[in-house]
């Protein structure tokens, strides 16, 4: 079959992909999540012939597409306060709602279910060709069944060049992840695929919201996929792909040592690497993670990769389609290459993270504070104090006596001080905070936890394989200061704003303890333990 190369940058193009859509043809077009094959979800012809394109099994729904809310109604029995809550809040945009269908529904695009799944696309291109259609278009991801879902032009053009009536480009697509699936046609709206509308997003606008078990989890044998997709192995490239759950030192000294795979890693572990990497995303930025991981997956097939050991990313937020969607690629392969878990526990000044800490200490965690760990002698030793000197004078000394509060004075009357302060002794409070860790281990610890207010400044984070942080309101946080601490008003203030932001803290979370007044955290905390048994290696909590 012939296939007509499309651009929406040349004008008459979405009027021709309009066209062959109505008249039953298929069409590759860009959304802002991944490129997606269209054709008319009411003609049953034409959606057979996607499933015979990508070789789809015929019993697994396609997502209809439409490009205004008021193309709902007549899809789906009736559109709930719920759909309409979701849909002011998200649409246009990357969430598929799950309804009860209308009999306009043909049982060729929803697999004969009696549900039907419904997307408004944000992608400017995605909604004019749906208009230029005049019908709802079908599109599942525009890859050949058990490929990783396409993100760029050239994705699609491998997989579907000569396979369809024609590809419409439209450049690279920004989330990079599918459409979260939430279904309204259960009592309690749940998650069947977690995509570029997060958890927290959803429940801040429903409440009560589930994660289907399947999202996370491989399902048992016989058991029914409440998403027909969910069963099929997706997502996978041609390499054996195994998900590290490590810090970044570990993964990175662990990757070297194996020697012979490529690393799936995140940007700021390639200059650590011994061993050819591709990278999806940065650290702390989930939405890069999801942007990249597809076109990743895409580069280790094109390059032969037989074997590759991939970063795990968080839980939390986007995270979780990011998560989702790797484990899937590794076909559920998750090593814990240590046999335990250090967790970086950190936050906001006044926030209680000792309280936290002392918790999780009785919960059987080997608690390292890291504040004590400043102030010991193994970091100040006489290297180190000729250092200081040097860098803040002698008058720091007191008839030969380390003055703190001199050097405090000093160190932090300018960042360019303070820095300097950090130069001098990070690279020995990581040090020593390293022996603490063999230490736990050695004792048998599986869970070890760093309580370290600086843990991102410090570096420390690079040990940790997942960071919990716990917060307060400011004010909670100012009064807790003036109590802890007996200083003024303004000092205290002075102190708080002289920290990051709350984001910085909460974006580079894996899990989020929020602790105001009134507040139990021991739910939060609780929710942490739990996930925490269930990852590889935390079998002695
Ligand atoms: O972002 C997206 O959603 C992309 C773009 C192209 O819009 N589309 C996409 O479609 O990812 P597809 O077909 O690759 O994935 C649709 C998922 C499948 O897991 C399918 O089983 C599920 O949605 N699904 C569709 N209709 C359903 C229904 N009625 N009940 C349960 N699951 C359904
Ligand atoms: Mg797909």
């Amino acid at each position: 079959m012939e296939t007509l190369l499309l651009s929406d940058r040349c004008s008459g193009d979405i009027c021709r992909a309009g066209e062959i859509l109505r008249r039953g043809g298929l069409v590759a077009i860009p959304t802002e999540t991944v490129y997606g094959l269209a054709a008319n979800a009411l003609d049953s012809d034409a959606v057979k012939r996607i499933y015979q394109a990508k070789g789809r099994p015929s019993d697994n729904p396609l997502i209809v597409h439409i490009s205004d809310v008021s193309q709902l109604a007549p899809l789906v029995r009736e559109v709930s306060e719920a759909a309409k809550r979701l849909a002011a809040a998200f649409w246009p945009g990357p969430l598929t709602i799950i309804l009860p269908k209308s009999d306009l529904v043909p049982s060729a695009t929803n697999g004969g279910l009696d549900t039907v799944a419904v997307r408004c696309p944000s992608h400017p291109t995605a909604r004019a060709v749906i208009d230029a259609a005049g019908v709802p278009l079908a599109a599942p991801s525009a890859n050949l069944s058990g490929k990783p879902s396409p993100t760029t032009f050239r994705h699609v053009q491998e997989d579907l060049t000569g396979r369809v009536d024609a590809l419409l480009d439209g450049g690279d697509c920004t989330v990079g992840v599918e459409s979260t699936v939430l279904t309204l046609a259960q009592d309690v709206p749940r998650i069947l695929r977690p995509g570029g509308i997060t958890l927290a997003q959803l429940r801040s606008v429903l409440g009560e919201v589930e994660v289907d078990p399947a999202v996370l989890h491989q399902l048992g044998e016989g058991k029914r996929a409440a998403s027909p997709g969910m069963k099929y192995k997706h997502y996978s490239p041609s390499a054996d792909v195994v998900i590290l759950d490590a810090s970044p030192e570990e993964y990175v000294r662990y990757v070297n040592q194996k020697g012979d795979g490529w690393a799936l890693c995140f940007e700021e572990d390639v200059p650590f690497l011994q061993v050819p990497s591709v990278a999806y995303g940065s650290r702390y930025d989930g939405e890069s993670q999801a942007r990249h991981l597809f076109d990743a997956l895409h580069s280790l097939d094109e390059v032969g990769a037989k074997k590759a050991y991939a970063r795990m990313p968080s839980k939390r937020g986007v995270g979780l389609a990011v998560y989702n969607r790797l484990i899937r690629a590794a076909a559920f392969q998750v090593v814990n290459p240590v046999g335990c878990h250090v967790i970086g526990l950190t936050g906001p000044t006044g926030a209680g993270k000792s309280t936290v800490g002392d918790i999780l200490r009785k919960e059987g965690c080997f608690v390292i504070d890291c504040d004590q760990v400043t102030r010991s002698p193994q970091v100040y030793d006489p290297p180190c104090l000729q250092e200081l000197s040097e860098a803040f004078g002698p008058e720091i000394f007191q008839d030969g006596v380390l003055d703190r509060g001199e050097l405090a004075r000093r160190a932090f009357a300018s960042e360019q001080a303070r820095s300097l302060l950090g130069q001098i002794t990070f690279p020995r409070i990581l040090r020593r905070v390293r022996e603490l860790l063999a230490e736990g281990r050695e004792k048998g610890y599986r869970v070890l936890v760093l309580d370290a207010p600086t843990l991102f400044e410090s570096g420390l984070d690079s040990a940790c394989s997942r960071i919990l942080v716990v917060n307060a309101p400011k004010e909670e946080r100012l009064a807790r200061v003036l109590k802890r601490d007996g200083i003024s008003q303004e000092a205290a203030l002075r102190r708080l704003e002289a920290q990051p932001s709350e984001d910085f803290y909460t974006s580079r979370a894996d899990w989020v303890v929020e602790n105001g007044p009134g507040v139990q955290t021991s739910g939060a905390l609780r929710e942490f333990l739990e996930d925490l048994a269930e990852e590889p290696g935390s079998n002695r909590l």
